[in-house]
């Protein structure tokens, strides 16, 4: 794809405020709503559920790339699929029978992401890359917005785009986790197609501004 798509990731929006914020990001040149659910054991912090991504869906038709940082996803995949998710997207760390779990999420109808942690390999997924559509790579250890990009991940983008090439499978490569205009360029010159962005565009005065200088330094990077 020659195409650089941008994901606000809602976790950095104003709640209160959470309507008016995603149909601004969504008239402005976002491409995907992120939506990051954390449980608590998985990750340190808790954030949302289904009824987030029900309540986003109700006010966007932009596809809904949901990032479960939780355990036991399985148990709540028809949970998203009822509520409108267009990418689940799960942990590999979180599943014993990924592949299974992969499957079944779409035969929910839904598109299946994996994720992995900084300090887990891709070798992890090989064996998974006929099962996915989408490869989100954290460049942050996942939890918390804010966090600064983990420069070894620059590496890891770059095997993982090799990796996607070499399986001749339309799998979009997604990063996450200090995505910002000092590291956008530099993620998308590695492979990476799919910019998740919480603080770079919500932590801002202006996230139109912030979306349109992300996709600038982006396109720099795919030249
Ligand atoms: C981190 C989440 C991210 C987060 C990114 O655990 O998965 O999606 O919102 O936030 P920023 O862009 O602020 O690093
Ligand atoms: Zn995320």
């Amino acid at each position: 794809m020659k195409k650089v798509l941008i994901a606000p990731s809602v976790l950095s929006a104003d709640l209160l405020q959470l309507e008016k914020q995603v149909k601004t990001v969504a008239e402005n040149g976002a491409d995907f709503i992120h939506v990051d659910v954390m449980d608590g054991h998985f990750v340190p912090n808790l954030t949302f559920g289904p009824n987030m991504v029900a309540a986003l869906k109700r006010v966007t038709d932009l596809p809904l790339d949901v990032h479960l940082m939780i355990e036991h996803p399985e148990q709540v995949i028809d949970n998203y699929a009822a509520a409108g998710a267009t990418y689940l997207t799960v942990h590999q760390e979180a599943c014993t029978h990924l592949q299974r779990t992969l499957q079944a999420i779409k035969q929910a109808g839904m598109k299946a992401g994996v994720s992995l942690n900084p300090a887990t390999s891709l070798t992890t997924i090989e064996n998974v890359m006929d099962d996915i559509d989408l490869l989100l790579i954290m460049t942050v250890n996942p939890g918390y917005g804010g966090q600064r990009f983990i420069p070894q991940s620059i590496n890891k983008i770059a095997k993982a785009h090799k990796m996607i090439e070499k399986s001749e499978r339309n799998i979009l490569l997604e990063v996450d986790g200090g995505i910002n205009h000092q590291t956008a360029e530099e993620v998308v010159r590695q492979g990476a197609r799919v910019l998740v962005a919480g603080n770079a565009i919500f932590g801002t005065e202006d996230p139109v501004k912030a979306i349109r200088t992300l996709k600038d330094k982006a396109h720099i990077g795919l030249k």
